[in-house]
């Protein structure tokens, strides 16, 4: 089971209204969309929103309540997903990014580097890119430049070098035989600490479902969509994710946006938000020995002004 994290703080954030509308862009298990229903009046409104069609339909057979909408889209189309809605301002949306523990624990996802399976890391199973055409396909410069960017992998050019070795021998179909290739090319060290596929992964993964291009296409219409007093949360895993957001709404908290030295103010640039945590929510102690993932977890949460 999934174990929805940093529960309290997110749900305690996004309610402003008990009988507003709502939206998870990131449904995955439910853990959250529970809570937010538990403290929701019934005549609420809830979009719950997954790119994974399995998950959505796993989960939907848990949630039967009349006053949630279940949709299988990639957040970044929120503004059209509520417009199908007919909806086009609403009190909360949150989001908890990355993979569940549902994902991660079928095998034949291809998302742990602890379970043999086919390279495939596809979140939304109808789109055609998966990690198996990144690894076979993409250039070396291509491999190592994922890898460094989205894994900050410091090996990252070893390991797209040995990979683009490996494949002209034959080609790499499985993720315990990517796993072996970079056991192989990593010093004995590195083998020490945390996995040393784990960055690796963590990578292909960002790539294969676009994941960082979605947060930022997103952030923006969370802002437009949401009433006056309404409130964004945003859960992260690592420091890409929470650089991306901790930006974006300090930019959206700022008044004039000018360069520095200007004598006066010529963007006109006005706050759109004020930022309700100056510094992100970590889980506690307790949370973090109960859930592993919770560790790397961030919450940022801010207010539409
Ligand atoms: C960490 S899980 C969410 C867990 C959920 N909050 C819970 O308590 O059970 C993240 C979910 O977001 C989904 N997801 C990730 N990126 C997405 C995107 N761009 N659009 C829609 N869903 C996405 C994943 O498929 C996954 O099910």
């Amino acid at each position: 089971m999934h174990q929805p994290v940093l529960l309290e703080e997110t749900i305690s954030y996004l309610i402003t209204d008990l009988s507003g509308i709502y939206v998870d862009c990131t449904l995955g298990g439910g853990g959250h969309l529970k809570r937010l229903l538990a403290s929701l009046q019934q005549d609420a409104r809830v979009i719950a929103i997954d790119k994974d069609r399995d998950i959505l339909e796993k989960t939907r057979k848990t949630i039967q309540v009349a006053n949630v909408t279940f949709c299988h889209s990639d957040f970044s189309r929120l503004t059209q997903v509520l417009a199908q809605q007919n909806i086009n301002k609403v009190d909360g949306i949150m989001l908890d990014l990355g993979v569940s523990s549902f994902q991660l624990d079928i095998a034949d996802r291809g998302f742990s580097f602890h379970e043999d399976a086919r390279l495939d890391m596809r979140m939304n199973r109808d789109q055609d890119l998966t990690a198996w055409d990144i690894v076979n396909n993409y250039s070396e410069a291509e491999i190592s430049a994922i890898l460094f960017e989205y894994g900050e992998e410091r090996y990252a050019r070893r390991i797209a070098r040995r990979i683009v070795t490996k494949r002209e021998e034959n080609s790499i179909n499985t993720t315990l035989q990517l796993v072996d290739i970079i056991k192989s090319c990593v010093p004995a060290g590195y083998k020490r600490g945390k996995h040393p596929a784990r960055k690796t992964f963590q990578a292909l993964r960002i790539a294969v479902n676009g994941e960082l291009d979605a947060l930022q296409s997103v952030l923006p219409q969370a802002v437009d969509l949401l009433k006056t007093g309404g409130r964004l949360c945003v859960i992260t895993f690592h420091s890409l994710e929470d650089r991306i957001v901790k930006h974006f709404m300090q930019e959206k908290a700022r008044d004039c946006i000018c360069p520095p030295g200007l004598p006066i103010c010529i963007c006109g640039h006005q706050a759109e938000l004020k930022i309700n945590t100056r510094k992100s929510v970590e889980p506690d102690a307790q949370e973090c020995e109960q859930n592993s993932r919770a560790r790397s977890a961030r919450l940022r949460v801010a207010t539409k002004l």
